[in-house]
């Protein structure tokens, strides 16, 4: 069976479908929208491990949950051996179930003082960071990693066997270099590898897992124990329900385009209560575009809205436009619609 409970060293988890740290996106009310479609563990966006020790509000904003959220990660980014421990312990105080060391952030401000993709250069570095963490705190310890900097470096197995070493529960790979970026397909050889190279620490396999048949195709070929959805949950937050019903084979949920809708206004409301005026219209138009991907007729939408002036007139315009007209199974043929900064 695919989809079953994890354990995650004392905690365990209802399912082994995770939905990932997403800088930018997987803020409180994309969370909202995820948790209700039963994901086994969901992150919020990382929070720089500098800023965490300032104190710096918007940081701790990121970190704001509910707990219909629970099991809930929090994930940090830093070099810093010697701050690496009292940050793990912030998170874990916050109320966190799991703290994660992220080593994939590929963006150069993240990786010029060697956090983020940066730490696979200096590997003792990572061994360090997490032993710091994992003596400061009680709740589980991950860490997410690319394969390597470039083609010419892979060191997934390497760090595999460092983050086992140093106690982590978990390590989750993304299946591309820091030199990849997003291009190109995910490289799940890089993965299936770091599975082999384990000897005890679960391997969570990430990277190009839009739909259900992709996620059973990530599960088989890596043989990984879990996996994190990241892109496909943009304008589908339903996409755990989807995988669980195919795993147990259910017939797939037809959604219409007034069940994008209202999905959309949904999410929409909630960025309405939880953003300030400007960031909900600049949230509005990006979730607009993420939702309006897909359908035929729907770029005619996307393009009123990025000219949009409020989040409440974003919503008039969703609300007023004629989803039952919108064929949302047919493919998009757009190069590339929305431009997806990422971390
Ligand atoms: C907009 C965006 C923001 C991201 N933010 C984070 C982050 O905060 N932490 C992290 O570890 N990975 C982050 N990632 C990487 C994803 O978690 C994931 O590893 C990557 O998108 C590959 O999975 P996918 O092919 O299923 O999208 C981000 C990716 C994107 C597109």
């Amino acid at each position: 069976m695919l989809k079953r409970p994890f354990q995650l060293g004392s905690l365990r988890l209802p399912s082994n479908i995770f939905c990932a740290p997403l800088a930018g996106c997987s803020d409180l009310p994309f969370r909202r929208m995820t948790v209700k479609y039963r994901p086994g563990l969901v992150f919020c966006e990382m929070v720089k491990m500098d800023a965490l020790i300032r104190h710096d509000p918007t940081t701790y904003r990121m970190l704001d949950y509910e707990s219909s959220m629970h099991p809930i990660g929090g994930q940090i980014c830093g070099s810093k051996p010697k701050i690496a421990g009292e940050c793990a312990k912030i998170i874990e105080d916050l109320g966190f179930d799991i703290v994660d060391l992220n080593c994939g952030c590929p963006v150069d401000k993240v990786t010029k003082d060697g956090s983020g993709s940066g730490m696979l250069k200096t590997l003792d570095l990572i061994g360090e960071v997490l032993s710091e963490m994992i003596a400061a705190v009680k709740i589980p310890v991950t860490v997410k990693i690319r394969a390597g900097w470039d083609s010419s470096h892979i060191v997934g197995p390497q760090v595999t066997c460092i983050a086992e070493e140093a106690g982590a529960a978990a390590i989750c790979i993304h299946g591309r270099t820091r030199a990849q970026g997003y291009k190109g397909p995910a490289n799940w050889d890089f993965i299936r590898d770091c599975k082999m190279a384990a000897k005890r620490i679960p391997v969570i396999g990430n990277g190009d897992a839009f739909d259900a048949e992709s996620a059973r195709k990530l599960f088989e070929y890596t043989n990984c124990d879990a996996i994190l959805l990241a892109r496909g949950m943009m304008g589908k937050p339903w996409l755990t329900e989807d995988i669980y019903r195919y795993f147990s084979g259910e017939a797939p949920k037809e959604r219409t385009g007034l069940d994008y809708r209202d999905v959309l206004l949904e999410h929409l409301d909630h960025i309405i209560s939880y953003q300030n005026e400007r960031r909900s219209l600049l949230d509005a138009r990006r979730i607009g575009c993420w939702f309006l991907r897909g359908g035929k007729g729907m770029r005619h939408l996307r393009e009123s809205l990025n000219r949009s002036k409020s989040a409440l007139e974003v919503r008039k315009m969703i609300c007023d436009y004629p989803w039952h007209e919108i064929d949302v199974t047919e493919e998009q043929k757009e190069e590339e619609v929305c431009e997806i900064e990422s971390c």
